[in-house]
């Protein structure tokens, strides 16, 4: 099997431990190579969320949302899919409306020009209708949309199982073999 490139990025949005912990689990499949991007915006929230997040990122190249000039804003660059995870409202917003401006926002238009996995993890309460406008933009443009919406029946014991229930929705939508879950009925 080839090795799977897969881009993943973390906007300003709170829940960035969604990010860090697909990053981790992506780091286990020794056939995936992770392509990671963190918004200006993105190490504010880590900063708070998760203050020790560079340890945790150490031997993990973090491309700047400034790097334009990187591989992944170009749609020559062959990958197998972007996990924006979790995703602002304003991110949202700028790939719903085509804007490229930075290489989230870009890297994210690609994958829609040339029909490759986008999957948005997006984190806000309520929603307006702009958000929800934006949300079927990107459905009818081919995006996946995975709100973070855990579920209760498999009883959660703790944050991570919590969030491993997203990861795992993430990893069924790429096609990632995981055990990270159990499945109703298994
Ligand atoms: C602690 C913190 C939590 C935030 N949580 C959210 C959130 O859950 N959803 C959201 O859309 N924006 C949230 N924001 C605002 C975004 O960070 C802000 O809109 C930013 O411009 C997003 O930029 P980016 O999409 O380039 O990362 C939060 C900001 C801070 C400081």
């Amino acid at each position: 099997m080839q090795t799977q490139k897969i881009i993943i990025a973390i906007t300003g949005a709170s829940g960035v431990i969604y990010g860090l912990r697909f990053i981790e689990i992506l780091n286990q499949y020794p056939k995936v190579k992770s392509f990671v991007i963190i918004s200006n915006a993105g190490k504010d929230v880590l900063n708070i969320e998760i203050p020790d997040w560079k340890d945790k990122l150490k031997n993990i190249k973090i491309y700047s949302e400034n790097d334009l000039a990187s591989p992944m804003a170009s749609g020559s660059f062959l990958h197998d899919g972007m996990v924006i995870i979790p995703c602002s409202m304003a991110s949202l917003a700028a790939i719903a409306n085509g804007l490229a401006h930075n290489l989230i926002h870009r890297a994210a238009d690609v994958c829609l020009k040339e029909g490759r996995k986008l999957i948005l993890v997006p984190r806000e309460t309520p929603l307006n209708l702009i958000h929800l406008k934006n949300m079927l933009n990107l459905k009818q443009a081919g995006a996946t949309i995975i709100p973070p919406c855990p579920n209760f029946y498999t009883k959660p014991k703790d944050i991570l199982d919590i969030v491993d229930q997203i990861v795992a929705k993430v990893l069924d939508q790429l096609g990632l073999n995981h055990h990270l879950i159990t499945r109703w009925g298994e």
